[in-house]
């Protein structure tokens, strides 16, 4: 499927080739770091399990009855796996066939070494080296907003779409700057909270809902989805579970399920007030396709809380 090597990125203009290299420099500096130190492991157990629900519920019916083939999914970047248990162990105990890109060498390596079942590439999102129409599925769990265009964002969705299938879905998380604080962080108070740690990496550029949902329509697809995660006072829990990392499993779990009682939020109209990601569903119904059933199960309108997670398990 992939058409090179694992190990190569795809092959882009001279500046995006540059900047992938400069990416990629940049990116496995970090992932070095949080692949020996884990530093937030208890806090990325918590934003593993509402990336989880989310596909859980946003997917549901992806994978058909045994026989079928494996749903082709795509995730596009390895962080959570190196940061902590991650979640291209859940996908690939689902069912689905999981390959994984990351513009980060360690992290690739590091990610692949802890999930066998996963075919990890190193390749930057806006050029991947993969053929059109490769990917039932794309997830995209908050590795877009950290470009410094919107046309790098624009490049990325249109590269996803590329990939997917017709009736192949996306599923995409950015940071939201409707939230006040999210606002204010990757904002003015950018310096400050770098200096202070609250950002361990850099952040970059984000959009709204709407500027989202109509983007992703100007590169072909149908939003089926809008809503907001990750509900929870996020500088104030960090810091928790930080100081809970030496303690019992089970006060840890405690803790974690407080959490996702801020969840709830999400019902709520001030969701997009509240929640520290927008979150996208969309789908890539070509002009022929229209007329005809999805491939593969079908989308589930379903505006459940993403807490859901506590039951599921
Ligand atoms: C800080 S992490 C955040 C994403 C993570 N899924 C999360 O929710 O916390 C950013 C990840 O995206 C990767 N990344 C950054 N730019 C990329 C690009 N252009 N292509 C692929 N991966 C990229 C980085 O190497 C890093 O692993």
């Amino acid at each position: 499927m992939a058409t090179n090597a694992s190990s190569s990125v795809g092959s882009g203009a001279a500046a995006a080739a540059s900047s992938t290299a400069e990416g990629s420099r940049y990116w496995d500096d970090v992932g070095s770091e949080w692949t020996v130190k884990q530093p937030d492991r208890l806090w990325r157990e918590y934003t593993d399990r509402l990336q989880i629900a989310l596909l859980d519920r946003w997917l549901v019916g992806s994978v058909g009855d045994a026989g079928d083939p494996p749903p082709m999914l795509l995730k596009t970047d390895l962080f959570d796996e190196v940061a902590g248990r991650g979640i291209a162990g859940h996908l690939i105990d689902r069912g689905y066939h999981t390959t994984g890109v990351d513009i980060s060498p360690v992290v690739v390596a590091e990610a692949a070494r802890r999930n066998p079942g996963l075919h990890a590439y190193h390749a930057d999102v806006r050029d991947l080296p993969f053929a059109d129409a490769s990917f039932d599925l794309v997830f995209s769990g908050s590795t877009l907003d950290h470009f410094a265009t919107v046309g790098d964002i624009a490049r990325a969705v249109n590269e996803l779409v590329r990939l997917l299938r017709p009736s192949g879905k996306l599923l995409l998380t950015l940071d939201n700057p409707l939230n006040p604080l999210v606002w204010l962080r990757n904002g003015p108070l950018l310096n400050l909270v770098r200096r202070f740690g609250i950002v361990p990496y850099q952040v970059g550029v984000t959009l709204d809902p709407r500027r989202l949902a109509s983007l992703v329509r100007s590169c072909g697809l149908e939003v089926r989805q809008t809503t907001a995660v990750l509900h929870c006072p996020r500088v104030l829990a960090v810091r928790r579970a930080r100081r809970l990392m030496m303690r019992d499993a089970a006060e840890q779990e405690r803790f974690l399920e407080s959490l996702s009682h801020w969840e709830r939020l999400e019902r709520w109209p001030s969701r997009f007030m509240s929640g520290h990601f927008i979150a996208i569903l969309a789908d890539k119904q070509e002009a022929d396709q229209r007329a005809l059933p999805p491939l593969r199960g079908s989308i589930r309108v379903d505006d459940g809380p993403v807490s859901r997670w506590r039951r599921g398990r």
